[in-house]
């Protein structure tokens, strides 16, 4: 977490004055900068002319009401993190404005703190989420391969292959482990040059069973086999100028090998059951997960195909020979899985990070991103700690090598400074100013560390 008060910009939208100015005051003092509007049409001028960070809106206003100023807000900078001033009694409203996109209300009458909390927690996600689509630009880079996250050496190597053929015509061989995102690189070969418009056909060459493959790919005459009741062009046909992707291309059978062989030389085919060649474009990316040298040497593929796919080759480093892309790939998949699974985890704590940074990862990113999702599915905590992960992996903690004596020692301080503030907020009713006077401790200081460990001083506040 990283969100400060320094500097930010808050714009105050609130039609009574004296509230207006005690609240644009207090959050100067608190080291916001501020501007507070009485009218709402000038807030949403604001926000054009000036950009906020966080918006603080009261819901009863004559006029347009909080509500609607929150969606005319939106339209305008969709980002926005709006926190809506309620009164005592209106929370139907608020969450009313929550649906309409508000990250968040506050009832009054409130303290500054909780404020305060509420807009470091706002920025935070702002931040988060303007992190999440600097990400989406850079991996996005090379125009269209937006979905590809990664920023190790090893996946902008990748890249940059793709870069390079995409507008070639060449067969292009995709190797890797399972789960390493060949079909996702092959997409992007497809999308990242001049046939984006034209088809991408994938044939899984696993499952499509021995005596169909010719016929899926090369088309077939009417007659040429129980059930061929018509003439059928093959995908290569289909494709056109397009691409066809031979998903695990190593599953292809002997005598179809061949036959793919020539069509990569010369581009031309034969349908089954007709006797006269036919030409066609489409591109080749072909995949495989398996060793094709083994292959070759047990006398399972061809070595001539072999050599001819092998002459491109992009091979896709398995994800524990990258670790730098955890991290990246992590934040994205909890940022898209936020939404999907209606969420609204905000981060991932260092332990757990570091957990899965030194995970083997045999699935690869597929194993990932469905460790997420099944994660996600049973918590929605603030922050994604340890233990809310699989116990195979909490059961890795114990056997990680890296951690220093001075890093035991942090998490041990770490452990004790939670539980004192937890203790002290208890015993000051959410109270930071007394907290803070207490301890000795700067408040801001406090904030942030609350913030850090996810707890919210709100909580306290009736024990
Ligand atoms: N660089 C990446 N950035 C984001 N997501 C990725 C990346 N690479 C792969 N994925 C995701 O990981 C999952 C697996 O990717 P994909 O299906 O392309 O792998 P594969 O190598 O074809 O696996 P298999 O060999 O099992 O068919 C998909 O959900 C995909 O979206
Ligand atoms: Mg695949």
């Amino acid at each position: 977490m990283t969100a400060t008060a320094h500097g930010a910009r808050i714009l105050v939208v609130d039609d009574e004055r004296p509230l207006l100015t005690a609240l644009v005051t207090a959050l100067e003092s608190m080291g916001y900068e501020v501007i507070g509007e009485l009218k709402q049409s000038d807030g949403l001028s604001r926000i054009i002319s000036w950009q906020p960070d966080a918006a603080i809106f009261d819901l009863n206003m004559p006029g347009m009401n909080g509500v609607e100023l929150t969606a005319k807000a939106l339209e305008i900078m969709p980002d926005l993190p709006i926190i809506l001033l309620t009164g005592f009694g209106s929370i139907d409203s608020s969450v009313q404005a929550m649906r309409t996109g508000a990250y968040d209300y506050l009832t009054k009458p409130f303290d500054l703190n909780s404020i305060d909390f509420t807009l470091k927690k706002a920025l935070d996600h702002h931040d988060q989420k303007r992190r999440f689509r600097l990400l989406a630009e850079a991996t996005g880079r090379i125009g269209e391969f937006a979905g590809i996250v990664g920023q190790s050496p090893a996946i902008t190597k990748v890249l940059d292959s793709v870069h390079a053929v995409a507008d070639t015509e060449s067969t292009v061989l995709i190797t890797g482990e399972s789960g390493t995102g060949k079909e996702v690189i092959a997409h992007a070969i497809h999308t990242g040059g001049s046939r984006r418009e034209k088809p991408f056909i994938t044939v899984d060459c696993a499952t499509i069973p021995d005596t169909l493959i010719e016929s899926e790919l090369f088309g077939h005459a009417k007659g040429a086999f129980t059930g061929a009741h018509k003439d059928r062009a093959g995908h290569v046909e289909a494709a056109a100028d397009g691409t066809v992707f031979l998903d695990e291309i190593g599953e292809i059978p002997l005598g179809m090998q061949k036959k793919l062989l020539r069509f990569l030389e010369e581009r031309t085919f034969v349908r089954v059951g007709e006797t006269r060649r036919r030409e066609a474009h489409a591109r080749i990316v072909a995949a495989t997960n398996r060793d094709l040298l083994h292959e070759v040497q047990v006398g399972r593929f061809r070595e001539d195909l072999y050599y001819r796919l092998k002459v491109i080759e992009i091979p896709i480093p398995p994800l524990r020979e990258r670790s730098e892309d955890v991290l990246p790939l992590v934040e994205w998949y909890l940022s898209r899985l936020n939404r999907k699974l209606n969420r609204n985890i905000s981060g991932i704590s260092a332990t757990a990070m570091k957990l899965l940074t030194n995970y083997q990862w045999p699935g690869n990113i597929r194993e990932l991103v469905n460790l997420l999702e099944q994660v996600m599915t049973f918590h929605n905590p603030e922050i994604l700690d340890v233990k809310h992960l699989p116990g195979t992996l909490q059961a890795l903690a114990s056997t990680l090598p890296s951690q220093t004596f001075s890093e035991l020692k942090e998490q041990v301080l770490e452990e004790a400074g939670r539980n004192y503030f937890q203790s002290l907020l208890n015993h000051f009713h959410g109270n930071i100013t007394k907290v803070a006077d207490y301890s000795g401790i700067n408040r801001r200081h406090i904030h942030r560390l609350l913030l850090e460990w996810g707890i919210n001083p709100a909580l306290f506040r009736n024990n």
